[in-house]
């Protein structure tokens, strides 16, 4: 029994958990959407099946995060190349009116908003039982039965109150963007445990990553399963098709940060880690002035991107750039504390390195080797006899140079191998380099602000919640 955690979930509850009414706004929205499609389907006579899925489909999705997910079912005789290539150009011409945005993953989809609400639109082909499954997503009406048949109310609760705590710590969508636990994950994980708080007691005293293998049906073999998917931080079998790691976005990373959130909430339940406080601006603008001090030691490269790409995509290759990033700058000797990414996902994008110093000085003292090693010695007085260096000169039993070599600013450097960075779809973006104490003023955008104090501040969100900012 711990009841102050049972006060915060009960509360937490209140906000989550959709009224009637609001069921009733997501159906007709529903409703809209389907119409919509069963014209589509007539106009183009293909055989097909329009079915509502997804967390609206198995009562648990969260008030504070309406999401529609209404697949395009084909018959087992189509195949990918013809949603491809026929049925998505279609859809997309067909649901112009929506402004469609184009997903595209594994499986091109396209999300719409409709009154505020997302709306995703999946083509899928049919999946027979024992047959191999044509697209990632075929297995969707599955898993929808599979949780309704595992869940009553109770059991939906508990889910929400796992998606709205994964939510609110950062680590929810199984999206490159997070490579976190997907809304199935948590189903599949609350369903296994029997309840929110059970699942987090098993995360906080239970889980190591690399470790972790479940198999609620039972219906797959460990050893088989492990060297099927190499060695995943975590293995969920998915009950629906046992060839499949339900958890297999879910980044180490992601992982970690789940398991210490949830030891810190089981010892010090907080509404917080569900609902991250928002900064009151007055404290906002305190802690920016405080963060002030590290700008000069940010190198950071402003992207414009001259066509909007899909989320996954850009995510991929922002990803892909910070790592070279980093890596061209460790291996000209800068000492790389943290590396991020932010975009608005259209056509303005960030890529930002905190550093010890933004500036590889001209000297460098090179320790050598104590004279005791003879030969060692004798090379290194070889080596370093000759201008541009200084020494070699010996301190007590060793010998010491001093390198000399040419300054390097981050920021020049990060400049001259922007081709190397930027690659794929981000070579036609412009990209302007810029140490943060030079563009002090990009901070007053609201959303590019409060990234960059999180990120000069150095704490995951989970963390904001225990904080006392009189104290930062
Ligand atoms: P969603 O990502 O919308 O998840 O995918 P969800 O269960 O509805 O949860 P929330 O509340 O929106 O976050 C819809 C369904 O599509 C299937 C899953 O069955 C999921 O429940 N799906 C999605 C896949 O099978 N594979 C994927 O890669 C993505
Ligand atoms: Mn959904
Ligand atoms: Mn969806």
């Amino acid at each position: 029994m711990n009841t102050e955690a049972q006060e915060v979930e009960k509360k937490v509850l209140e906000k989550i958990k959709p009224s009637r009414s609001d069921e009733e706004t997501l159906k007709s929205i529903a409703n809209l959407v389907v119409n919509e499609l069963d014209k589509f389907k007539q106009q183009t006579s293909i055989d097909m099946k329009i079915s509502v899925e997804g967390s609206f489909a198995k009562g648990t999705w969260l008030k504070t995060d309406p999401e529609l997910d209404v697949f395009i079912i084909l018959p087992n005789n189509y195949n990918k190349e013809f949603i491809k290539n026929e049925l998505y150009p279609k859809l997309r011409a067909w649901l112009n009116d929506y402004s469609p945005i184009e997903q595209y993953s594994e499986h091109p989809y396209l999300t719409l908003q409709i009154h505020g609400v997302k709306v995703d639109i999946v083509p899928s082909i049919e999946s027979l039982p024992g047959a191999k499954i044509l697209t990632a997503v075929d297995r969707t009406h599955l898993h929808t039965e599979y949780v309704k048949r595992k869940t009553d109310e109770r059991l939906r609760d508990e889910i929400r109150l796992a998606k709205a705590f994964a939510r609110g710590i950062g680590v929810y969508g199984a999206e490159i963007k997070i490579k976190g636990f997907s809304g199935y994950l948590l189903e599949l994980l609350t369903i296994y445990y029997g309840g929110f708080r059970r699942l987090l007691e098993a995360a906080a005293y239970e889980w190591i990553p690399g470790k972790i293998y479940i198999d609620i049906e039972r219906v797959s073999d460990p050893l088989q399963a492990k060297q099927a998917f190499g060695n995943p931080p975590m293995i969920v079998i998915d009950p629906t098709d046992p060839k499949r790691n339900v958890a297999a976005a879910v980044s180490i990373e992601k992982l970690s940060e789940f398991i210490m959130a949830a030891c810190l909430y089981l010892s010090n339940p907080k509404e917080e880690f569900f609902f991250p406080k928002p900064l009151h601006p007055v404290e906002k603008k305190r802690l920016l002035g405080l963060a002030e001090t590290f700008f000069e030691n940010v190198v950071f490269v402003e992207l414009r991107h001259k066509a909007r790409l899909p989320p996954d995509t850009l995510w991929g290759e922002l990803q892909r750039a910070l790592s070279i990033m980093k890596n061209i700058l460790e291996k000209n000797e800068f000492e790389v504390y943290r590396c991020d990414a932010w975009s608005d996902e259209k056509e303005q994008s960030i890529l930002a390195c905190l550093l010890s110093t933004p500036i590889k000085t001209k000297y460098r003292l090179i320790k050598g080797p104590p004279i005791k090693e003879r030969e060692h010695s004798i090379r290194f007085i070889e080596k370093y006899l000759h201008s541009p260096f200084l020494g070699p000169w010996i301190v007590g039993d060793r010998l010491y140079a001093i390198n000399v070599r040419k300054e390097v600013l981050a920021t020049s450097l990060i400049e001259d191998h922007l081709r190397e960075i930027l690659v794929s779809d981000l070579t036609d973006s412009t990209a302007k380099v810029s140490l943060l104490s030079w563009r002090p003023e990009i901070i007053e955008d609201e959303e590019i602000g409060e990234w960059i104090l999180s990120f000069l501040l150095g704490k995951p969100k989970w963390l904001w919640a225990l904080l006392d900012y009189q104290k930062v």
